[in-house]
């Protein structure tokens, strides 16, 4: 199957406040340079957020990782479990038709989607509501035939079963996942032989299907406040473990929580009653200052541009778009005042890093011939050309 952007796309992409602030957060895990290992995360939420991969939301993710787009292109189109078109609007429904799901029935719930969504996998049906596709083993093969709808498996269909199942979710309710034949897991539908004692302390469903019970967030679209942002990673002092105090201040701190009050937040924060404030972004908590443009250049001096990649935080891309601006060499960025800083700020898609990842400081160094320590690791490792 060609995995490719789809013919019609957005004009554009934006992140909900919370979703941005989450990715903001989990941005700060990686040391730094290393920001791309955060692409997977952030392609994620963004597909969460939408329901799938336009190319407005990996140009986005490419600047806030300071990537090329064809690397994050790579990224979605590798995985099949990014969707590059449109999906339905209710439920994305994704059938597994591998040995055991098949000798089990599959072909009946593909004929099923054939029957009451689109002939045809990817096709969304023609009220928008719901598309489908057939996917390999999801390994939940002792419960075959199953289907995965939205984030949660349902295990153990019949025709008819799943027939009602889209029933309801058409009606607009969220069956409970897991088994929907009786099972707990995936015992024998007649009950343990042996072991019994494992049958005592069951709740209603096995602990998956009860989280995605009390959450209710099986085909929700997330928009990042459905859960408190945790970055348990950032100090009080808003530093990351095993960073020095100068290192980058990450954008969201938060207090850890023990893992029974962060469960007990989680499900608080689920319910439509009380939705929690957006996350605040970190270039909103900073008071504003007027920007003002600095002396740029049409050209390097004498053709000879410094290499800007020197300077943390600074990839290919970002470098382009600062030679792009008009920048060229270290002392130009050495010499911008606190106006100047939020004139370019204004201009980089992932704001506040000029500040965060200290250029000017750096930069007065490099423009003195000195070496920061960014650089020469940089130099040492061969990665900052890359
Ligand atoms: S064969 Fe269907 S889940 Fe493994």
């Amino acid at each position: 199957m060609l995995r490719r952007l789809h013919a019609e796309q957005p004009d554009s992409f934006a992140f909900t406040p919370a979703n941005l602030a989450w990715a903001e957060g989990q941005i700060t895990k990686y040391p730094d340079g290393r920001q791309a290992s955060a692409v997977i995360p952030l392609l994620w939420r963004a597909q969460e957020q939408e329901g799938w991969l336009s190319k407005p939301a990996i140009e986005l993710i490419a600047d806030m990782l300071d990537m090329a787009y064809i690397r994050v292109l790579e990224v979605a189109s590798f995985y099949f479990m990014f969707q590059l078109q449109p999906v339905g609007s209710v439920a994305h429904i994704q059938i597994c038709g591998t040995t055991s799901c098949m000798i089990c029935g599959a072909e009946d719930l593909v004929a099923i989607c054939q029957e009451k969504i689109a002939n045809k996998p990817h096709e969304v049906s023609a009220d928008g509501k719901f598309s489908w596709e057939e996917v390999e083993c999801l390994g939940s093969c002792t419960n075959a035939p199953m289907a995965q709808i939205g984030k949660d498996y349902y295990e153990d269909l019949t025709a008819a079963s799943f027939t009602k199942l889209l029933d309801e979710l058409n009606a607009g309710n969220v069956p409970t996942p897991g088994p929907q034949n009786g099972r707990y897991s995936s015992e024998p539908l007649s009950g343990l032989t042996s072991l019994k004692d494992h049958e005592s302390g069951k709740t209603k469903y096995n602990a998956s299907a009860q989280l995605a019970s009390d959450l209710g967030d099986t085909v929700k679209r997330i928009q990042g406040d459905e859960v408190p942002l945790l970055t348990p990673w950032v100090g009080k002092d808003g530093v990351v473990a095993g960073r020095a105090a100068e290192a980058p201040t990450p954008p969201v701190p938060a207090t850890p929580k023990p893992a029974a009050k962060q469960a007990e937040e989680a499900k608080k924060a689920a319910k439509p009653a009380k939705k929690a404030a957006p996350a605040k972004k970190p270039a909103a908590a900073k008071a504003e200052v007027a920007e003002a443009e600095p002396d740029v250049l049409k050209a390097a001096r004498d053709g000879k541009a410094d290499d800007l990649k020197l300077l943390k935080g600074v990839g290919p891309k970002l470098e382009q778009t600062l030679n792009e601006l008009g920048f060229f060499h270290f002392d130009q960025v050495a010499a911008w005042t606190e106006a100047q800083v939020a004139w370019v700020d204004a201009r980089l898609t992932f704001k506040g890093r000029i500040e965060r990842d200290g250029w000017i400081e750096q930069a007065k160094k490099l423009a003195a011939g000195e070496e920061t320590e960014f650089a020469k690791r940089a130099k040492d490792e061969g990665t900052y050309d890359k």
